[in-house]
């Protein structure tokens, strides 16, 4: 049988991309399979085995080892109803992100660097939530900073606004790893920490920001085709707030012949901005 060519530098750049290791740990790449602590053991071990050169590395030499949560995971449902109620008595948003910091219930964080909470005018009329920060947003701690930050940016320019007159906010607050889609249960678990953030931002206006972030907060099962562009109403469960689908930045950027429909939507959002006295 012919062995299998090896990769190139770029296949296996590119598989690690795909694997979720984006990042170097160090300047100098480091060969852990020369690690002395390792290598001496595994020789000894099998003399008659294939010297470390030649072995096929088993893990990425220099991806990080996954990092382990210090405690045991809730389980699911007590995962769930510990983010309710630590999000249901938090009194201000400043409360709620410190509750964040501490709350160990979503496996996400222990892989991201860190929290990314907001960003934006607390008190602005209105507020953006896409669905979970990338690689920039979870360096910077910060949502929208990437490329589809930028377009976000011009997004909201085009109501004639800009960060400072708007609040932005992710479904999820920690990057999940490699940009891979959250699963249900991870959205579960942070729905009431948005849901109060929305609560106690209390903007006239709501835009979510593509499928996930829309299906998830504004309980529709359909399609962003089919929900973008349509007043809908957001439930606060005091207060009814007026809610707008539209595209994720990031979509638009893959697919820019969109961008119209959504310069639709952000002229219908200006309007409406403009109808409601502050
Ligand atoms: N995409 C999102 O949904 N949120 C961010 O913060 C960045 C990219």
């Amino acid at each position: 049988m012919t062995p299998d060519p090896l990769p190139s530098a770029h296949q296996l750049l590119a598989f690690y991309l795909e694997a979720g290791v984006d990042c170097a740990l160090a300047e100098e790449p480091a060969n852990r399979l020369h690690d002395p602590e390792v290598a001496p053991k595994e020789a000894a071990k099998n003399p008659a085995s294939p010297s470390l050169e030649q072995a096929r590395p088993v893990r990425p030499a220099f991806a990080p080892a996954p990092a382990m949560p210090a405690e045991p995971m809730p389980s699911p449902d007590a995962a769930i109803a510990s983010a309710r109620e630590a999000a249901r008595t938090a009194p201000s948003l400043e409360a709620l992100r410190s509750l964040l910091e501490t709350f160990d219930g979503c496996a996400l964080k222990s892989t991201a660097t860190r929290l990314v909470f907001a960003d934006g005018n607390p008190k602005a009329r209105i507020m953006f939530v896409g669905e979970a920060p990338g690689r920039e947003e979870d360096i910077e701690g910060l949502p929208f900073v990437g490329r589809s930050g930028k377009l976000l940016d011009r997004m909201i320019a085009a109501i004639g606004l800009d960060r400072n007159a708007a609040y932005i906010a992710n479904v999820i607050p920690w990057r999940p790893p490699g940009n891979r889609t959250p699963t249900p249960l991870e959205t579960q678990i942070c729905l009431p920490f948005i849901q109060r953030q929305i609560e106690l931002v209390d903007p006239d206006i709501l835009v979510t920001l593509g499928n996930p972030s829309t299906q998830t907060l504004l309980g529709t099962r359909d399609g962003i085709m089919k929900t973008r562009g349509r007043w809908l109403n957001y439930d606060t469960g005091t207060r009814s707030i007026r809610a707008m689908a539209t595209f994720h930045p990031a979509y638009l950027l893959r697919s820019p012949s969109y961008k119209r429909m959504a310069w639709q939507d952000l002229r219908a959002i200006a309007k409406a901005l403009a109808q409601t006295t502050p």
